[in-house]
This record gives C-alpha cells, structure tokens and sequence, in this order.
C-alpha cells in the first residue's frame, strides 16, 4: 500500500497586503468586487486580511471615508457568512509628510505599524534618517515588496534590517509576476531570512487561482521550509494583531 503524504500540511493563512476596500485605489472599483476578492481569498485558505489601500498622490483619501466603506464592507461580510476576518491600514508611499499625515487622521496604521511603499524608479534621499525619524515618534516600520526596488543593492537590505525594518514579500514575487529582477531578488530575501512577512497585494479577483497559488507556496516552503512559512504567512502577522512584542 502506497501512503501518500501531502507536501504542504498547514492552510490558513493572514493576509497583510491587499487593495479590496471599494473605491479608494486602483483596487477593488466597487463593494461587489471587494467581495469577489474576499471570496478568492477565502477559497485559497485566508482567516484574515489586512486592508492597505494606497496612500499617494494619486490616491488620498482620509481615514473617515476609509473607515466607513470600512464599516459597510465588514456588514456585508457579516450578512453573506464570509469566514475572513477584516482589519485596516494604509499603504504608504513615503513622503516627508507621514507624521502630519498621522496627526490629522489621513493615514491608519496598524497596531503602530507603518506598510511603507517606496518609489518603483527613483532613489529616495536620506531613506535611513527618515525611516529612523518615524522611529523615533515610535512607529515601526514595515517595508512592502521590497523586492520590487530594482535600485536597492544588497547592502541596502543589510541596512534596513539592521535598522530593525521588517520585510512584507508578494507571493506573486516568487513566479515572475513582477518581472525576473525581483523574482531573483525575493529568493535572496527568502533564502537570507529577511523576510517577515508575505501577503498578496491583490487588486482583483482573478489575479490568484488555486493552482498557482500552491505552486507559489511549494517554491517558498522549498527556499525556507514549511515553518518559516507558517510564520511568514500567519504566525508574524497573528503576534502583531495580538499586540504582541515582537
Ligand atoms: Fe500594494
């Protein structure tokens, strides 16, 4: 008799990174659609998720409409018996306004963590002191896909992790979504233990299946193994929702 054992046991998981709050980014244009994209991620095993709508110039809306479409989402996952979890936040694209932006309630962090985005092309001046100077005023910071900055060398990721940043990887990374410079580029992030986070940053409905989706965990589990996994996709994220120190 032939036992088959599964390779991948564990299948729940906390999403940190996603655009699904309606009308607010380039995500989820409308309330159905968001819920279009909670049912994927139900489907692929996820308890809970993070909502990090963009924060940027060409997106900027406040924390009092976030928090009501907010508000109006959770009922509606309430009323269809969704089993996800919601919580909000911001994606950041940093700016030398942050802590203005904290004080008169634009941006929503989460449990005193920042998910800050990076320019996609240009080099941002003095990153360090102004990472450190958010520190100060004691917010911690979260670096999303940070291996989507093609300009950021080696020693730039050494010095952000000795700068006590944390690293949220895409699961998309992993198969080429973004390109081959940061498909490389994750596996060193993966295989250097420098990552402490990995979410979707799903924007629409259709953009993970099944299939793919497993074979993006097998690559990761193959790189870190099963239980770096498990905390990179749920037990991180979980200490942070719990107010647990890190
Ligand atoms: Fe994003």
């Amino acid at each position: 008799m032939v036992i088959i054992i599964p390779l991948i046991s564990t299948n729940k998981y906390i999403d940190c990174h996603s655009h699904i709050l309606y009308g607010i980014d380039d995500g989820a244009p409308d309330i159905e659609h968001s819920v279009a994209i909670l049912k994927k991620l139900v489907e692929l095993g996820f308890e809970e998720v993070i909502l990090t709508p963009h924060y940027i110039n060409a997106f900027h809306v406040n924390n009092r409409v976030k928090r009501e479409r907010y508000r109006i989402l959770q009922e509606r996952v309430i009323r269809e018996q969704l089993p996800i979890q919601l919580h909000l936040a911001n994606e950041v694209r940093i700016t030398s306004d942050i802590l203005r932006l904290i004080k008169e309630d634009e941006i929503t962090l989460f449990s005193g963590y920042l998910f800050l985005e990076l320019p996609f092309s240009a080099r941002i001046h003095h990153l360090e002191r102004k990472i450190y100077e958010l520190q100060l005023e004691n917010i911690k910071v979260i670096l999303v896909h940070p291996e989507r900055y093609h300009y950021l060398t080696k020693d730039d990721y050494q010095k952000l992790i000795d700068l006590d940043v944390m690293f949220q990887v895409n699961y998309g990374s992993i198969i080429g979504i973004y390109g081959s410079k940061s498909k490389k580029m994750v596996k060193y992030l993966l295989k250097n233990n420098f990552v402490s986070f990995i979410g979707t940053d799903i924007h629409r409905s259709d953009q993970f299946n099944v299939k793919q989706f497993a074979k993006i965990k097998s690559r990761v589990i193959k790189i870190i193994g099963e239980e770096k996994f498990q905390d990179i996709s749920y037990n991180n994220m979980k200490k942070i929702i719990h107010h647990e120190t890190w």
